[in-house]
């Protein structure tokens, strides 16, 4: 299950603001995309998945499997989009509905991909949300997306997307939004999920010490152009060009340990991925909660109350 990207070009207006970018996410691949803000990252996604909004146009091709998606009518999109692509974007809010309990919502993604009844749905629906990591997800299930904090709703954003049991997954900045110390625990979870159920990703961010934790590839976006793509480690090891090296330096000042040579990629992804501990820890970076194992799913101490801007309160 593969995706091919080739000469990908979106306009608005006549204006040209994705020019050319072509990558290939092979089948079980987790794949980063890069770049500053409003170099097209989300863009690319949203055309990809079919949800350009009026206006933007896009030409070039999309493969999936093989089979050109782009430009396909917007049923046979909506089924691609519930069956095998699944998306969690940058702010959850956007992905919840106000007035649905949370356990209900999960429920409907299960049976967008299996004939269950409402019931055992919402059955599903808990086992879902202990899957990725939701406080008491029995009593969870029966909340409004209100009454948990920003970590919680985007874990139930990401329970959504899953429960369709897609073969890719999108993630547009889907930590963006959250605390520091939230962040680590949320990309944890996804790359833990996307391995184990052998799924690709595309996973957006304008951070390379995010980037670094959930993908084993990379393609840098400048002003809608790739300038850069290849092995996440290669790029830390050697980014070729100015922008790698500008967002090398915004993520940490010494993400990579200079002493340490690594003979082959495998070995340089995995430590650059999955071997958190041996990266040298930098002040005020995500990397410092992946370093001490920051747990966002224990409620903190201290009044109870529905405020988003508190990292993982449970009400
Ligand atoms: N709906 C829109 N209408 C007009 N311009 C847009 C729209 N969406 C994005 N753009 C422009 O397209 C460029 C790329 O946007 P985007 O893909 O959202 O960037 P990124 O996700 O990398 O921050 C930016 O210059 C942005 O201003
Ligand atoms: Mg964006």
């Amino acid at each position: 299950m593969s995706l091919e990207v080739s000469d990908l070009r979106i306009e608005i207006g006549g204006r040209p603001v994705v020019d050319g970018v072509s990558f290939v996410v092979p089948d079980g691949a987790r794949v980063g995309i890069i770049g500053e803000s409003g170099s097209g990252k989300s863009l690319t996604a949203l055309a990809i998945l079919g949800l350009l909004p009026d206006g933007v146009r896009a030409s070039g091709s999309v493969r999936w499997n093989g089979r050109e998606i782009l430009g396909l009518p917007d049923r046979e999109l909506a089924r691609l989009r519930g069956d095998d692509i699944g998306m969690v974007f940058q702010e959850p809010r956007t992905a919840l509905n106000p007035i649905r309990t949370v356990g209900r919502q999960i429920g409907e993604s299960v049976r967008i991909h299996e004939r269950v009844s409402r019931r055992e749905a919402l059955v599903r629906a808990v086992a879902e949300a202990e899957r990725v990591a939701l406080p008491d997800p029995e009593r969870i299930v029966s909340r409004y997306p209100h009454q948990l904090s920003g970590g919680q709703r985007q874990r139930v954003a990401i329970a959504m997307a899953l429960a369709c049991r897609p073969r890719l997954l999108i993630a547009d900045e889907p930590t963006t939004a959250l605390d520091v110390t939230i962040q680590a625990g949320v990309l944890a979870l996804l790359r833990t999920f996307v391995q184990d159920a052998g799924m690709s990703l595309v996973f957006i961010t304008h951070d390379l010490a995010v980037l670094a934790q959930v993908a084993t590839h990379a393609v840098v976006l400048e002003k809608g152009r790739v300038v850069e793509q290849g092995g996440v480690a290669d790029l830390l090891r050697a980014p070729s060009s100015p922008v790698t090296q500008a967002l090398l330096r915004d993520a940490t000042a010494t993400l990579w340990h200079p002493e340490r040579s690594h003979p082959s990629i495998s070995d340089a992804v995995a430590v650059a991925v999955d071997d958190a501990p041996t990266l040298a820890p930098a002040r005020g970076s995500s990397l410092d909660a992946a370093v001490a194992g920051g747990d966002d799913t224990a409620p903190p101490p201290g009044p109870a109350e529905p405020d988003a801007t508190d990292p993982e309160r449970t009400p």
